[in-house]
């Protein structure tokens, strides 16, 4: 299966996809871990310009299978890897690791020390398997309601 995911860089009219990967992989897969009035307050695009733009402000891939949209992921330009999203029906297969070694291979490209990405309960065992490491645990507010996620964060030199 991994031979056949191919990791590409995103464009423009990928944005409606990246939506629905986001809203699906929060309500049926980050769901076991918040709460229902959580995850809605999280699984919400109100404004898909915005989204849109957003998505071009940086460097950004999408996972494709069989020519369909399976995932996403980006990097800002101070090393944030924003965001990390696999439709639901794809979980499990080597999407993310796929779309985070493209990650990994543009920040070492640009000569980057390392990355960091806040990641949700769901996400955090994936990026631990990966080599990063919990910075700390965080608390952020989304319409309302509290979530918590950790900061964490990958070297690729020792700082001096
Ligand atoms: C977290 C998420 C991105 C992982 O995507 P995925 O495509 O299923 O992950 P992969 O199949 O690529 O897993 C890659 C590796 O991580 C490991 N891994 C993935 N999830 C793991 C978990 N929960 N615990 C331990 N290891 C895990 C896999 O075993 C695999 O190991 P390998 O490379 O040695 O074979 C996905 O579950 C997701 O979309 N979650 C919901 C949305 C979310 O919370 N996103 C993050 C927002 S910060």
């Amino acid at each position: 299966m991994k031979n056949s995911i191919l990791i590409r860089p995103y464009r423009p009219a990928d944005s409606d996809a990246t939506i629905e990967i986001f809203l699906r992989a929060i309500r049926e897969v980050s769901s076991k871990d918040y709460s229902p009035e959580q995850i809605n307050a999280w699984a919400q695009v109100e404004d898909p310009a915005k989204w849109a733009e957003r998505r071009i402000s940086r460097p950004a891939w999408i996972a494709e299978i069989d020519g369909k949209p399976v995932g996403f992921s980006d990097l800002t330009p101070d090393g944030c890897l924003d965001m990390m999203f696999v439709h639901p029906e794809f979980q499990g297969l080597g999407v993310a690791g796929r779309l985070l070694a493209r990650v990994e291979e543009e920040a070492q490209l640009s000569e980057m020390e390392g990355i960091y990405t806040h990641a949700s309960l769901t996400a955090r065992p994936f990026f631990e398997h990966k080599g990063f490491q919990v910075l700390r645990r965080q608390t952020v507010e989304r319409r309302g309601q509290r979530l918590y996620n950790f900061v964490m964060e990958k070297f690729y030199q020792r700082r001096s």
